[in-house]
């Protein structure tokens, strides 16, 4: 069986084609940053217009790299949601109508699927169960993963996302858009132990999280802090610590708690150098099994979605014939 995958959830457009014998054929990606650069984040009309503009042309990258004639793609997934609205029906009418016309079954596919699977495109492919850790932009979220659709969701946010913390506390930094690599490489510049940051929901039990008060204390911190060279990447050091303590504690707790040998690390946080060390660290101490995806794919991309609609569709998903697509959808 071979899968075409779109992604255009937010201000990535990602196309991919997965094949069942092959593996991953072909994946194109093109970035909306600097179009939305200017405007120091998102803005959801730019990113429909330009998904719009770019899908095409991606497809055909995607489908001639990986040498397939339209007769030989068996399926299209395409990120139903969560996502901006606008850009989640640019690919979901597209995926559909490709699918019409090739006359193939077309699977919506929910974005922290995408997210959580990716880790099983490397190899060697983690088994299941495992515990899985996710950590993009819009989510954060601790998920015992049992199997293939079967998901219990432990533990998640419970107000800003750990990216969406990057972003906030880089752009009161003076960093521009996209804040998390930016605020990581400025912290390679950084002393740690200057700020005492809170590390948010460890003292209590339970496995939620929340990062909006790690953000004002860097924004109390700035504030009173006398200007100083180096201040800012000392900030920048002790905030990536105090995020990447916290995330590690409730894997650790996570584990613990479900008894769980197995941990998988996705979504665009997991691209986070300092996060990937430090949990390295964490798993040999307690020889847990980790896996990542490689850098790629911990952001969003074609290939996630390819690839989930390939198990989706492998799996025999029942499918609705509208195009639907959903801000909102929990996992
Ligand atoms: O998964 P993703 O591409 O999109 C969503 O589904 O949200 O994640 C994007 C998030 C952004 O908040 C971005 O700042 C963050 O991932 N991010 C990073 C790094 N690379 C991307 N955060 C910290 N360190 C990084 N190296
Ligand atoms: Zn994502």
């Amino acid at each position: 069986m071979r899968v075409l995958g779109i992604e255009t959830s937010c201000d990535e457009t990602g196309v991919a084609v997965y094949d069942s014998e092959q593996g991953l054929m072909a994946h194109a990606l093109h970035s909306q940053v600097d179009a939305h650069a200017v405007y120091g984040g998102v803005v959801p009309e730019i990113a429909s217009r330009d998904h719009i503009r770019k899908l095409s042309p991606l497809v055909d990258q995607a489908l001639a790299e990986s040498g397939s004639a339209a007769g030989q793609i068996d399926g299209v997934a395409y990120t139903a949601g969560p996502g901006l609205m606008g850009a989640l029906l640019v690919g979901a009418s597209f995926g559909r109508s490709l699918a019409w016309a090739w006359d193939v079954p077309a699977v919506g596919v929910h974005h922290m699927e995408g997210h959580l699977l990716a880790p099983l495109l490397e190899s060697p492919a983690p088994d299941f169960p495992f515990l899985a850790l996710l950590v993009s932009g819009g989510h954060s979220m601790l998920v015992a993963v049992h199997g293939l659709g079967r998901y219990q969701t432990l533990g998640q946010s419970i107000d800003d996302a750990a990216g969406e913390a990057f972003d906030k506390t880089a752009k009161l930094l003076g960093l521009p858009y996209p804040g998390g690599p930016a605020l990581a490489k400025l912290a390679e510049d950084g002393d740690p132990g200057h700020f005492n940051f809170p590390r948010p929901l460890t003292r209590r039990p339970g496995l939620d999280f929340s990062f909006s008060g790690l953000k004002t204390a860097v924004a109390y911190a700035l504030r009173d802090s006398e200007e100083r060279p180096g201040l800012k990447a000392d900030m920048a050091r002790d905030f990536e610590d105090a995020v990447v303590e916290t995330l590690t504690l409730k894997c650790r707790r996570a584990l613990k708690q479900t008894g769980l040998d197995r941990l998988v690390v996705a979504g665009g946080v997991g691209a986070n150098q300092r996060l990937r060390d430090r949990l390295g660290e964490m798993a040999r101490e307690q020889s847990v099994d980790l896996h990542f995806p490689r850098l790629e794919f911990c952001t969003d991309n074609g290939a996630m979605i390819a690839f989930a609609g390939y198990c989706r569709l492998q799996g025999g998903e029942s499918l609705t014939p509208e195009i639907s697509a959903r801000a909102r959808w929990p996992l």
